[in-house]
């Protein structure tokens, strides 16, 4: 018999060790900032300089952070395992491609892209971004956006999400509080496709009832443990 598929969705509790903040825990960015000034597209067309002030701040923090064990873990279940792993995160930074994951689906976007609301291009950014920034792709100003998916938008790649979370003989959440939609109902594809469900989070979250078997713990302790189960 064939090795199960391994699906890992990944959350910003993944990333905290290497030194970004999550979103909802004590001192998370949503903590001291509105969700509704800087992360959804009305925020942008009201006061696009904030929007980029907040994102330039995040984008200029990826320089200053290395991928943590846990990231690690993960690229190498990725080269190890014989069945197929597939890695979908929530988070925007890119230390799952740091630690040497090839193939990571972001579905909420990623700081280091920009993406031109005139012509659709989405580019490599590492920059800061103003609204003086000229698109380099149609040379026109004002349009530059981060490539992030914000509150209201729909997430990216989300056939290609549904049809290996349907497929999942072993399905992972790994640092993420299931509040956001549609990430957090991936456990009952998961589960409806029969898939083993494992939770791996430092504390219990809101949805750890819907997983079969829980990790807690830090990350860069749980995650290796749990990937040296796997591969040996
Ligand atoms: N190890 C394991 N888990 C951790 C660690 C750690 N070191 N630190 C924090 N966590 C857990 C927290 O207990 C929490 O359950 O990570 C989770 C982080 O939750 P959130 O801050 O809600 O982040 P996330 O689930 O990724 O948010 C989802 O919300 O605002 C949006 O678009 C944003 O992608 C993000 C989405």
């Amino acid at each position: 018999m064939s090795e199960p598929s391994v699906v890992v969705l990944t959350g910003a509790g993944i990333s905290a060790e290497s030194g970004l903040p999550t979103f909802r825990d004590k001192d998370g960015l949503w903590e001291g900032q509105r969700v509704e000034d800087v992360a959804c597209p009305e925020a942008f067309a009201r006061d696009p300089e904030r929007v980029q002030r907040f994102y330039n701040l995040r984008r200029a923090a990826l320089d200053t952070v290395e991928p943590n064990a846990a990231h690690q873990a993960l690229a190498r279940l990725q080269q190890a395992w014989p069945g197929r792993v597939t890695l979908i995160t929530q988070n925007v930074d890119d230390l799952h491609e740091r630690a040497g994951s090839t193939e990571v689906i972001h579905m909420h976007g990623e700081l280091r892209k920009a993406l031109c609301t005139h012509c659709g291009n989405r580019m490599i950014w590492l920059d800061d971004l103003h609204g003086s920034t000229l698109c380099p792709a149609c040379g026109r100003r004002r349009g530059l956006r981060p490539d992030i998916v914000w509150f209201g938008e729909i997430p990216y790649h989300m056939e290609r999400i549904d049809e290996a979370v349907g497929a999942a003989g072993i399905f992972t959440a790994i640092g993420t509080s299931g509040l956001v939609y549609p990430a957090s109902g991936l456990v009952h594809l998961a589960k409806s496709a029969g898939a083993r469900t494992l939770e791996i989070n430092n504390t219990q979250t809101q949805v750890s009832g819907c997983f079969d078997r829980h990790l807690i713990g830090p990350a860069t302790v749980q995650v290796p443990r749990w990937v040296e189960e796997l591969i040996g």
